[in-house]
């Protein structure tokens, strides 16, 4: 099992991090992740032995112990030593990120929730035991679709200058991928999720100001 943990670096399921669970994960280390090299990122691979191979692979198939001697056919996939020296620093500081990401989620929650009543969104679930990173905070239309999330997101980007995203397009609806199984419910998340500013540095006066706007929008478009 390969885990993608691009964006839940920090999250926990019982203690356990992500990333600890499959046979191997992946990381990554782009501009917009809770930390950054830039561009880039991790691979973690349990088996001490598959471990040294994706070594070799990220290293011109270059024997570890054997310089210049190329066993197998690698890549050049190596981190450059002054992204790597931004990334020991970054990590120094994930937990402050991590901690300030939970701040604003809480934030959000406190001040969404009368919207969740209206029943004019759904919340992200909060379950005992796990802790989630809060890359993004994420909420979900109840209805509508598109067509009304594109409108949302318009008024609130030129009425209050607050910048969201729509959810990821399903992979079964991207050409590669494409096929015409119906799932119903990644439909109706990728048509109707929106995501909300979340970074370090944004106020709890901040979020408090864009939960505002969320209401004032959602109460009154049609
Ligand atoms: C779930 C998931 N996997 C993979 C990636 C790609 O990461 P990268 O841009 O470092 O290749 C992203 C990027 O946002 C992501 O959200």
């Amino acid at each position: 099992m390969l885990e993608d943990c691009a964006e839940s670096l920090g999250a926990t399921i019982f203690g356990k991090p992500t990333g600890s669970f499959g046979d191997a994960s992946t990381f990554s280390f782009y501009g917009n992740k809770t930390i950054s090299t830039g561009e880039g990122g991790a691979l973690y691979v349990q088996d001490p032995e598959r471990r040294r191979h994706a070594r070799m692979l990220r290293g011109q198939g270059m024997d570890l112990n054997h310089r210049y001697w190329h066993p197998i056919l690698g890549y050049n996939y190596r981190m450059t030593n002054i992204a790597a020296a931004i990334g020991l620093g970054q990590i120094e500081m994930l937990d402050f990120h991590l901690a300030e990401r939970r701040r604003i989620a809480a934030c959000y929650f406190k001040q969404l929730r009368p919207l969740e009543a209206e029943g004019l969104l759904r919340l992200p679930t909060q379950v005992d035991g796990y802790s989630s990173s809060y890359w993004l905070f994420s909420a979900v239309l109840t209805g509508g679709g598109d067509e009304l999330r594109a409108r949302i997101m318009n008024q609130l980007a030129t009425e209050y200058g607050i910048e969201t995203r729509p959810f990821f397009v399903p992979m079964h609806r991207l050409p590669m991928y494409f096929s015409e199984e119906s799932l119903p419910k990644t439909e109706f998340l990728a048509t109707h999720g929106m995501n909300f500013p979340t970074y370090t540095g944004l106020s709890d006066a901040d979020v408090d100001e864009i939960c505002g706007a969320i209401g004032h929008v959602l109460r009154t478009v049609s």
